[in-house]
């Protein structure tokens, strides 16, 4: 466990770190990288986007005419924030997959200053860099505020969240739309298990829109969209002492129809033959064939219903924007007893 402190004009706010994640990294993605690059669809699993370039590049993402998500999510959050802190004076704000504080600082910006001592915020992310990049800010747009930073894959350690007060969890940026089915269901669930009694969980959503929109959004034209496709390569090259050469490779986006998703692929345009040393490993891919590095599943009100309700948690509120492209759903878990 680390501890941060940062001193602000009134006096020194602490923060604390607990690490789960750094002495399993390396083993993982020895694993991942093993069964993705050996399967029949090869894959690599889009967490290993995320190194110290991966998330500049995604920042930038985020502020592209062509990627909507972020700026829409931002747009609701602003509204519907008076009405999310509301029934909040005190307690636990649990991010999952914090990453850039954007987002939070919404809520934490309508919460009265003489009121910020009464919450905890809880970022959770597999970034240790990332997170205390972001929560230092914070701490100084926000004296008083306490934090605790969590620095674990939330898809495992979702029991390390401390538990004894009230609770929203937060889930920006439809993040669960890059897991698959059986994934988010489950991931879900786990959300579901961690919540008492007038605990709430807000969920980000990316919803279904036509295709043109969807392709234009993460495939822009300035090309930043590719080189973070392509940046993962490098973070196999660096972690795996892998040869992958960068520049055969093409980005491509494409929309699945059928499975109502977005699929990100690194597409080799000359027959490639890569080593991964540390693995021990001859990757072969001949020109055409693709490696497979995110979905984006996107969704209607009916499938987060139905979501939803196999997890055990009920649609409490609904927030969109004025095209419904993209919406924050709020949810409790629902009792037995009816
Ligand atoms: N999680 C982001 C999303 O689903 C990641 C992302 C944005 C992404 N653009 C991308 C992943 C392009 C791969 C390629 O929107």
């Amino acid at each position: 466990m680390c501890v941060v402190q940062v001193r602000n004009k009134k006096g020194v706010s602490i923060m604390e770190t607990i690490n789960y994640v750094n002495t399993t990294y390396h083993d993982d993605i020895k694993e991942d990288v093993l069964s993705g690059l050996t399967a029949s669809q090869k894959f690599i699993p889009s967490k290993y986007f995320y190194d110290a370039r991966g998330s500049v590049l995604f920042e930038k993402i985020c502020c592209l005419p062509e990627y909507y998500p972020t700026r829409t999510e931002l747009s609701i959050l602003r509204d519907a924030a008076p009405s999310i802190m509301h029934y909040f004076p005190d307690g636990d704000i649990v991010e999952l997959g914090a990453g850039a504080n954007w987002k939070i600082r919404t809520l934490l910006d309508i919460v009265p200053k003489n009121k910020l001592s009464n919450i905890r915020y809880i970022p959770v992310d597999v970034s240790e860099a990332a997170l205390e990049a972001s929560t230092e800010e914070l701490l100084r747009i926000y004296p008083g505020l306490n934090m605790l930073g969590i620095v674990a894959d939330f898809t495992r350690h979702m029991e390390m969240i401390p538990c004894g007060r009230e609770k929203l969890f937060v889930f920006f940026g439809s993040t669960l739309g890059n897991f698959n089915e059986d994934a988010g269901d489950l991931f879900l669930k786990s959300v579901a298990g961690s919540l008492g009694e007038g605990d709430r969980f807000l969920l980000g959503i990316d919803m279904l829109k036509p295709r043109d929109i969807l392709e234009r959004a993460y495939n822009d034209s300035s090309g930043i969209t590719a080189e973070f496709n392509k940046n993962i390569l490098n973070v196999l090259n660096r972690a795996l002492e892998a040869d992958f050469d960068l520049d055969h490779f093409d980005h491509r986006a494409v929309f699945n129809m059928e499975k109502e998703r977005m699929e990100m692929y690194l597409q080799a345009n000359v027959d490639v033959v890569a080593e991964i040393s540390s693995l021990g490993l001859t990757v072969k891919l001949e020109e055409g064939e693709s490696i497979l590095t995110e979905v984006c599943r996107k969704f209607t009100k009916g499938s987060v219903d139905r979501m939803a309700f196999n997890a055990g948690l009920n649609v409490t509120k609904w927030f969109s924007d004025p095209k419904g492209w993209f919406s924050l759903v709020e949810m409790e878990r629902w009792n037995e007893g009816g």
